[in-house]
């Protein structure tokens, strides 16, 4: 048989190490990572979250030094949650001066000011239904939630955050969280817009981590519907047009093709969310020796910034700082 010469040779590019590095499309650089923080009440509190192991809650004087620990990682931005110690129907320690994240946000900013504090701004945490916004007769109530938002966005302002991230999904929020901001003199401030926040199983382990299950029904009416492309384009250009400064698609692994598209649809900056359930999957596997750990979590992160991500909230973060600082530039080659 002659066999045909007239093919393309794609191996060319892929002889040497040397070779690929030079056309590699895509970098991970930890200047991209965002590492979620949780912190609670108490003191010398750090409290390994069952789901997901080498994530913890802390207490203030513990944030203290796991910041010391980040600001030699070169990460330059953490995500704040908070875990209250009081619930109540109006969720008022959400926007309480001295709530759990309002003293996380000082003591971070005391330890490192040039940490960029993004925080998260939703309700679900801090009453006894867990859900995102106030609760009347079963129903989770849009607007009157939008005030309580903007509270608590303006009290994490106060308190020195750099950047506002609403979770909760209610429609208006950038709008009113914006305008709130803008009305105490905070119009320097960025709303970082959970935009696309799909209704996901993948949130499991944060719900144990921020004891925010729902107690009844699920967020189904207010997150949106994973089967759903177009109503995603609609959140994001909603978001736009309320001034929101970055977007993001959550959760990021099955969501690969709504980050795609957004980032060739606009032009803000876009960040993904690699949630807890993608977290825990990869942590039980690599602890059972069925996956390598390093090789997989970079080759997902790689995988998020090729669909389009700029930047990438991920719970790997500190052990991706690691390895990049170890040389591991790239999945590849480790
Ligand atoms: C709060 C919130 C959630 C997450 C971030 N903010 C949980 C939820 O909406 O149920 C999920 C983060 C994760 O799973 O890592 N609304």
């Amino acid at each position: 048989m002659q066999l045909p010469t007239d093919f393309k040779r794609l191996r060319r590019l892929r002889r040497t190490a040397a070779i690929r590095s030079l056309v590699r499309e895509t970098e991970l650089n930890v200047r991209d990572l965002i590492y979620p923080l949780f912190v609670a009440h108490g003191t010398g509190v750090k409290e390994e979250i069952g789901s997901m192991p080498g994530v913890y809650h802390l207490s203030v004087d513990m944030l203290r030094r796991e910041i010391q620990e980040i600001s030699q990682t070169g990460i330059e931005a953490v995500l704040l949650f908070g875990v209250p110690a009081h619930k109540d129907d109006l969720s008022s320690e959400a926007y309480a001066q001295e709530g759990i994240v309002q003293q996380g946000i000082r003591a971070i900013k005391e330890e490192n000011p040039d940490l960029t504090v993004i925080t998260d701004v939703c309700l679900c945490a801090y009453n006894p239904h867990g859900h995102c916004g106030i609760v009347r007769g079963g129903q989770i109530l849009n607007d009157p939630t939008l005030e309580l938002l903007a509270k608590t966005a303006i009290s994490h302002a106060q308190a020195g955050a750099d950047i506002i991230a609403p979770s909760d999904m209610m429609d208006g929020r950038i709008a009113a969280i914006r305008a709130g901001l803008d009305q105490e003199g905070f119009v320097d401030i960025p709303i970082m817009s959970y935009s696309v926040k799909y209704a996901s199983s993948f949130y499991g382990p944060f719900r144990e981590a921020a004891h925010s299950a729902p107690a009844f029904g699920d967020r189904k009416t207010y997150q949106m519907d994973p089967a759903n492309t177009r109503e995603a384009l609609r959140e994001a250009a909603a978001d736009v047009e309320e001034g929101a400064d970055f977007l993001m698609v959550k959760p990021a692994m099955v969501y690969m093709d709504i980050i795609r598209q957004l980032r060739d649809r606009f032009d803000l900056p876009l960040v993904s969310y690699n949630v807890s359930g993608e977290y825990s999957m990869i942590k039980a596997a690599a602890q059972n020796g069925w996956i390598e750990e390093r090789q997989v979590v970079l080759e997902l992160l790689t995988g998020l910034k090729r669909a389009g991500s700029d930047l990438i909230i991920t719970y790997h973060a500190k052990d991706v700082a690691k390895w990049l600082r170890e040389g591991c530039l790239d999945a590849q080659r480790i």
